[in-house]
């Protein structure tokens, strides 16, 4: 295992100009014996053990899994601080097809190596990792969640997709000054785990509904289950809707995209939307309300902090429970329209107001920690 950074947790800057704070360690994994090629990023622990899931993908190179990771991981940095669920931000990735099952021996390298950070880092599901991967490594490891122990948690992903539709559609309240999403014409693209689960919500609020995905059996079981169009790969960037939802991968708003984009707002599960910051920018001059994604997708980490903290692996938090779960979850419109309210009344783009906010409790949490605290 190669360390690329040592532990620099302490130099954080500050909010008032906010650059993210550099990443406190990168984990590089290469195991001959089990062919397990993985980074883990872990970006901040300044409120608690680094969480983010593990991703499964078949990356062209070490050298993007690594950038991967490690805005995946800020990312969760930003989502975990504005959640208040008493993580830090980290992600990994796995360099796989991640249409082909990692093996056992390739969990249990990963769970080892997860063991060496010593509860640095927990890992959950992501894109090509779930549950039974997550049991798996749980035979060599407590540094995991997402498994569902004795009833609790489990797949975050229906929390997840929960999380997003209530903000969503607080979103298209504030945004279209409408009282229900009724006949809204909605693009979601990704139909996994959360997009699919989004889908029965959306449908069920008689949105007229598009879809797309890689993955042709999903686009014709959402046609039959939820009366959705089936849109094509190529389409689904030039559809013109009132709400485009993305749940596949990150980057999907380039600033081509966001020039041309035929909606009048964008909010979804999938991480790290935008490809660059000046992808927001863009929206924001088209009049393109952007719903910042680690604001909506947070349902998923809360059903994991829930488990985590309460099945024991870091103690049993006074009061947590599935009442916890559910008002954490229902903060979520709230604390969207509120960074939409500062973007309108600033300028700036909601993105910066949310990444402005979080790096705000982040600064607070580092300031007030001992010096050369782990
Ligand atoms: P998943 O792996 O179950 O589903 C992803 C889906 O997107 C797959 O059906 C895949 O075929 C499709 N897809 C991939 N590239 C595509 C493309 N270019 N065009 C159309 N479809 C494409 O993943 P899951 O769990 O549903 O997550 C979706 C997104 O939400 C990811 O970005 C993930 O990081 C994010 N997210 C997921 C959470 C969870 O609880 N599962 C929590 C927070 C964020």
């Amino acid at each position: 295992m190669q360390n690329l950074n040592v532990d620099n947790g302490n130099a954080v800057n500050t909010a008032a100009n906010h650059p993210a704070p550099p990443h406190e360690q990168i984990r590089v994994i290469e195991d001959r014996a089990s062919g397990l090629k993985a980074v883990i990023a872990i970006h901040s622990t300044a409120l608690g053990p680094a969480a983010g899931g593990c991703r499964r993908w078949k990356y062209a190179s070490m050298q993007q899994a690594i950038d991967d990771a490690k805005r995946l991981s800020t990312g969760m940095t930003y989502k975990n601080a504005l959640a208040g669920v008493g993580f830090g931000g980290g992600k990994s990735v796995i360099m796989a097809d991640s249409n082909v099952k990692p093996t056992a021996l390739q969990l249990q390298k990963f769970a080892s190596c997860l063991n060496q950070l010593d509860g640095r880092y927990i890992t959950a599901e992501d894109v090509g990792m779930g549950v039974e991967q997550m049991l798996s490594m749980a035979q060599h490891t407590k540094f995991v969640s997402g498994i569902g122990i004795g009833g609790i948690g489990g797949d975050p992903s229906p929390k997840t997709a929960q999380g997003v539709f209530i903000g969503l559609e607080a979103a298209a309240q504030y945004q279209f000054g409408i009282d229900s999403l009724q006949g809204l014409r909605v693009v979601v693209q990704g139909l996994g785990n959360v997009g699919f689960a989004l889908c029965e919500r959306l449908a069920g609020a008689g949105v007229s509904l598009f879809v797309c995905d890689l993955d042709i059996r999903r686009v014709r079981l959402a046609e039959h289950k939820f009366g959705a169009q089936a849109v094509s790969l190529e389409r689904v960037l030039s559809t013109e809707a009132d709400i485009f939802v993305p749940c596949a991968l990150g980057g999907v708003i380039t600033e081509a995209v966001a020039e041309t984009l035929p909606v009048a707002m964008v909010a979804g599960a999938a991480n790290n939307q935008l490809a660059n910051e000046n992808s927001g920018k863009i929206l924001l001059q088209r009049g393109v309300q952007y719903v910042p994604d680690f604001v909506l997708n947070a349902g998923g980490v809360i059903s994991i902090a829930h488990e985590y903290h309460v099945t024991g692996n870091a103690g049993v938090e006074a009061g947590l429970g599935e009442k916890w779960v559910r008002d954490r979850i229902s903060e979520i419109p709230q604390r969207a329209i509120s960074i939409l309210e500062v973007a309108r009344n600033t300028g700036c783009t909601p993105d910066a107001v949310a990444r402005r906010q979080a790096l705000e409790i982040v600064c607070a949490a580092t300031q007030s920690r001992p010096l050369h605290a782990a």
